[in-house]
């Protein structure tokens, strides 16, 4: 097996101005036709989860109204919105740029799920809740 590739990210604070800026450029006609194309969704994501993938996802991680899922360095709210939508899931959406919970907030009120769902500016390793407080968890292209 070849080595490993080291991450370029180095800590918390370079990850979170990096997605700050690339959060920062926002979407356009272009990006959105390329993100329906390449992976099904809309929401200026910047992963390589497809739709399909996340469709699997409600069945795979059982998700139902009851349950809470969640979503580690969602981002825009790519897919844990979506999961909450399909499924009607309760979801936390947790990451580091607060421009791009911002745009998740905009998002979940627009398909009617902000009631089910809420967003927290934290990092991985310093999220504020008690153990057990999740029935699962999605992280798309996070810990790359
Ligand atoms: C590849 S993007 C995926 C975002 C979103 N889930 C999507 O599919 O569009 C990775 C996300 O992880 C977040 N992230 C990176 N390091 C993080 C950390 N230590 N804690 C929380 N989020 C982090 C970034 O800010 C970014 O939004």
């Amino acid at each position: 097996m070849a080595s490993p590739r080291k991450s370029n990210i180095r800590s918390t604070a370079d990850a979170k101005q990096r997605f700050e800026e690339r959060y920062g450029t926002g979407q356009n006609r272009a990006t959105v036709a390329l993100e329906r194309e390449v992976i099904g969704g809309d929401y200026g994501a910047n992963s390589y989860t497809t739709r399909e993938q996340a469709d699997a996802l409600v069945d795979h991680l059982d998700l139902t109204r009851s349950k809470r899922l969640l979503d580690l360095g969602a981002g825009r709210g790519w897919p844990g919105l979506y999961l909450s939508k399909r499924s009607g899931c309760q979801v936390v959406l947790a990451d580091l740029p607060l421009v791009a919970l911002d745009e998740a907030g905009r998002r979940s009120r627009k398909d009617r799920v902000h009631k089910r769902s809420e967003g927290i500016a934290a990092g991985g390793s310093t999220l504020p809740f008690r153990p057990r407080s999740f029935d699962a968890l999605v992280h798309s292209d996070v810990l790359c």
